[in-house]
C-alpha cells in the first residue's frame, strides 16, 4: 500500500519526501514528476517573487532506470528561497547556536496556524509554526502523490482538475459544470486539467476566466485575498473499489480525508454535493440502466454509491478559504504585550485556488491507488496489470 511522508520547512534547506509501498517495475522520471511540480507553481494571483522558483524533485532512492525497484522512494527538493537569500534564512533557521539577534514573530495572522500552533507546542516565537503550516509543504506532497498518480495512469484511471467558482464568479449550475468538463473527461480526465491548465486561472470557460483574473485584480488592488471552489474528475475506474462493510474503508470519506488534509481546504462535495440537500429524490438519484453492462443515466452521485466506485467518473468539488495572509492588516493581539496590533504583510498569494486544484489531483491519487492495491493487489507493474485486466475482462 502506498504510504508517504514529508519533512522540511518553507525556509529551510530542503523538503524531503518518502514514498513507500510503490510496485517494483512502474516508469517514474524526474522529468514526469516535474509536470505537476511546475503546474503547482503556474497561476495567476501569485505574489511577484515567487514567480521564478522552479521546483524538481531530486529522487535519491527506490529508482533505476526509470523503473522503480519497490524499495521506498526518496525525494529532495531545494528551497530556492534558502538559496537566494543565504545573508538571512540559514541563520533563521539554523540547526545549532542560540537564537542571538534572529527576531521572534509575535503577531499571529487570523486564519492561519500561527495562534494555535504556538499555544500547542509553547513557543514565544511563532517562525516554526509558519514555516511548517505554510503550504510550501504541498510542493513535496504533489512529488510524493505523483507517484501514485502515475501508477494509476498506468491502469488507465486519469485525473483532472478545474476551478468553477473564484470568489464571487463562477458557473451557475451543476449542468453548466457538466457541459464545459463532461465532454473532455468522456476522453478522459486528464484532458480536462490540460484544457484548465490553459487558462491561468484553471478555469474551462474563457469568459468566465476573464471575470475571474478580473476579480483576482480588485481585490489585490484592496490588499485582500480569494478563494474558491474547484472539481476534481477521476476517469477510468472499475467499480467496486472501496467497501460499504465498515467506515474506514468508505472512499468518499477517505478521498474527504485526503482533500480535507490539505492546507485552507475547508469543505468536500461528492457529486451533487450539498444541491443533493435541496432537491427532491427524483432529481438526486441516478437511474440505473443496462446497455452490455450496468450504468447509470445520470452521475448525480459522482461516481460512488455506498463508499464504492460505481464505475462513472468521480467528481469531487474542494472549497478553498480565502489566503489568511493579507496586504491590508486585520487585528491580532501581540503574543507578548497583548495589546491589539495590525497583522504585518509577508510575501504571499493573493489567491492560489489555480495552484490549489494540482494539490487537490495530486492528494486523492494515494488513496485511490491503495483502492486499487487492495482489490487486485501484486507487488510488481506486471502482475498488478495481468490481474486488473483480466479481473476488468470478465465484468
Ligand atoms: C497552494 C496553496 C498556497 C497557499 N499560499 C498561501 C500564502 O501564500 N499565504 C498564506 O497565508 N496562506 C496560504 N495558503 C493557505 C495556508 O497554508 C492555510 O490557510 C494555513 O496553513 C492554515 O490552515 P487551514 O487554512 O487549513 O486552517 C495556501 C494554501 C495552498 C493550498
Amino acid at each position: 500500500m502506498f504510504r508517504y511522508f514529508t519533512a522540511g520547512e518553507s525556509h529551510g534547506p530542503e523538503l524531503t519526501g518518502i514514498v513507500e509501498g510503490a510496485p517494483a517495475g512502474l516508469t517514474l522520471t524526474e522529468d514526469y514528476i516535474e509536470t505537476h511540480l511546475v503546474r503547482r507553481q503556474q497561476g495567476y494571483g501569485r505574489g511577484g517573487r515567487m514567480a521564478f522558483e522552479k521546483d524538481r524533485a531530486i529522487i535519491g532512492s527506490g529508482v533505476r532506470f526509470s523503473k522503480t525497484t519497490g524499495a521506498p522512494i526518496s525525494f529532495s527538493m531545494v528551497n530556492r528561497a534558502f538559496e537566494k537569500d543565504k545573508s538571512n534564512w540559514p541563520k533563521v533557521m539554523a540547526k545549532d547556536g542560540e537564537r542571538g539577534d534572529v527576531e521572534r514573530i509575535t503577531l499571529p495572522r487570523p486564519g492561519h496556524a500561527d495562534l494555535v500552533g504556538v499555544q500547542k507546542y509553547g513557543f514565544d516565537d511563532i517562525r516554526p509554526v509558519i514555516e511548517r503550516s505554510s503550504a510550501r509543504e504541498t510542493a513535496m506532497r504533489v512529488a510524493c502523490c505523483t507517484v501514485a498518480r502515475r501508477f494509476l495512469l498506468e491502469l488507465g484511471i486519469e485525473i483532472g482538475g478545474h476551478v468553477i467558482q473564484l470568489g464571487s464568479v463562477g458557473y451557475s449550475s451543476w449542468e453548466d459544470v457538466r457541459k464545459a468538463a463532461d465532454p473532455l473527461a468522456n476522453t478522459g480526465a486528464e484532458a480536462v486539467y490540460k484544457a484548465a491548465d490553459e487558462s491561468d486561472v484553471r478555469c474551462l470557460d474563457s469568459t468566465l476566466s476573464d471575470q475571474m483574473r478580473e476579480e483576482i485584480k480588485v481585490r489585490r488592488k484592496e490588499g485582500t485575498s480569494l478563494g474558491g471552489i474547484y472539481e476534481i474528475i477521476i476517469t477510468g475506474l472499475p467499480a467496486g473499489l472501496g467497501s460499504y462493510v465498515h467506515w474506514d474503508r468508505k472512499l468518499d470519506g477517505q478521498l474527504a480525508q485526503a482533500i480535507l488534509s490539505t492546507q485552507a481546504m475547508k469543505g468536500v462535495e461528492i457529486g451533487y454535493g450539498f444541491e443533493a440537500g435541496r432537491n427532491p429524490g427524483h432529481q438526486v438519484h441516478d437511474e440505473i440502466e443496462w446497455n452490455g453492462r450496468f450504468s447509470r443515466k445520470t452521475n448525480r452521485a459522482g461516481g460512488l454509491e455506498g463508499g464504492m466506485t460505481t464505475g462513472m467518473p468521480i467528481i469531487l468539488r474542494g472549497v478553498m478559504k480565502p489566503i489568511p495572509t493579507m496586504l491590508k492588516p486585520l487585528k491580532t493581539a501581540d503574543l507578548d504585550t497583548k495589546e491589539e496590533q495590525d497583522t504585518r504583510y509577508e510575501r504571499s498569494d493573493v489567491c492560489a485556488l489555480p495552484r490549489a486544484v494540482v494539490v487537490a489531483e495530486s492528494v486523492v491519487a494515494p488513496v485511490l491507488a491503495n483502492a486499487v492495491l487492495e482489490k487486485f493487489g501484486g507487488d510488481s507493474m506486471e502482475e498488478i496489470l495481468n490481474r486488473y485486466r483480466s479481473l476488468n475482462d470478465n465484468e
